[in-house]
């Protein structure tokens, strides 16, 4: 290795050199995006604390998942808000529920998108909290909310859904969804497990996004505490032998380090950016503070950590900025190189 004056990086910056040496792209192919299908209403509802995000009615969700599609995107994850919630979240494994009946529109409307369902029961419980309580505690009961999960996850795969994504955080979630699911013939449905996903303050919006609000204390018993590199770890070391398909992280922006630790496994990574970091970037943007670049390089930069896919509120914008202008034909592998975001 040689020094300056021998060695000068910036020779790599010269304009005509730089995309030969780019390390690191995004590609539509990598993005999930969220999507909330509302059991109440009968038209688009506004999300206020995350601007140009809205809750839709089941009656959409053909025309909105084929929109996607042809903008590019391959890969949707439905959060579902049903009229009615209990204490056992017994609407969560409807076969007629809010999810369910999205899922058949979209498989009916595109059966190639791939339909991720989240598989929890916060939307579902009048508590709030993802799963069954202890009577005498009132903590969440893990053993008992397992077969609360393998029915919701029996019930997703019966609709159609190609991967369920369990976000409860429950021990052994994992190898007992997995175990419902092959028994009853869904081998072929991926696990996509909330491994890493640490109790965070930047989930805030999406309790308004969803209705999943708890009515009483926190998620600190079963999300991990932010400060806990080595305990992230061993959750997803954990969820990878019980059989994940997928690794997932949230917050993705936050952890980093994480999202490069965990590829270790060679299990995919998924970075979830979540609701929060969404609405910080959005309200520095209308504000003027950020340009909008500042989407592309979050996104790459969870790339650059390692991460095989994005699940991100922008993943729609991010795909109409890589449709060429005039829209004639939809790369579904547009590379959007950091350096011209707008120029694709
Ligand atoms: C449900 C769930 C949450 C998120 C995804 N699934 C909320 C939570 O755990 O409190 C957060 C997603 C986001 O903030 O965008 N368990
Ligand atoms: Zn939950």
């Amino acid at each position: 290795m040689s020094m300056f004056p021998i060695t000068r990086m910036r020779r790599l910056r010269l304009p005509i050199i730089r995309p030969l040496v780019q390390e690191t792209y995004l590609h539509l192919d990598d993005l999930i995006c969220p999507l909330f299908f509302d059991e109440a209403i009968t038209a688009p509802l506004s999300i206020s604390s995350m601007p140009g995000q809205q809750r839709y009615p089941v009656s959409m969700a053909g025309d909105i998942a084929h929109n996607l599609f042809s903008i590019g995107i391959r890969a949707i994850l439905l959060f579902g808000i049903p009229k009615h919630k209990d204490s056992q979240g017994t609407s969560a494994y409807d076969e007629n529920g809010i999810v369910q009946r999205a899922v058949r529109e979209i498989k009916k409307a595109v059966p190639n998108m791939v339909v991720i369902t989240d598989l929890c029961a916060c939307e579902y419980t009048d508590h709030g909290h993802c799963g069954i309580l202890e009577m005498s505690s009132a903590e969440l009961a893990n053993d008992e909310s397992l077969a609360l999960m393998d029915k919701i996850a029996i019930s997703h795969a019966q609709t159609g859904a190609d991967i369920v994504a369990p976000s409860s955080m429950l021990d052994g979630v994992v190898s007992s969804i997995r175990a419902a699911l092959d028994r009853e013939g869904y081998s072929k449905v991926c696990i996509m497990a909330y491994s890493s996903k640490f109790a965070s303050a930047l989930y805030g919006p999406f309790r308004e996004a969803a209705d999943s609000g708890y009515s009483f204390g926190d998620r600190k018993g079963y999300q991990a505490p932010i400060t806990n590199r080595r305990e992230a770890y061993r959750e997803s070391e954990l969820d990878a032998l019980e059989g994940a398909d997928f690794l997932m992280v949230k917050p993705a922006g936050w952890a980093g380090d994480v999202i490069s630790d965990i590829c270790a496994f060679n299990i995919p990574v998924v970075a979830y950016q979540v609701s929060g970091e969404y609405a910080m970037i959005m309200a520095a943007c209308e504000k003027g503070w950020l340009q909008s670049d500042v989407i592309i390089e979050s996104l790459l930069s969870l790339k650059r950590a390692g991460a095989s896919l994005i699940i991100t509120y922008f993943a729609e914008e991010v795909a109409k900025l890589a449709t060429p202008r005039g829209g004639a034909k939809t790369p579904l592998s547009g590379d959007l190189n950091s350096s011209c975001p707008r120029d694709v």
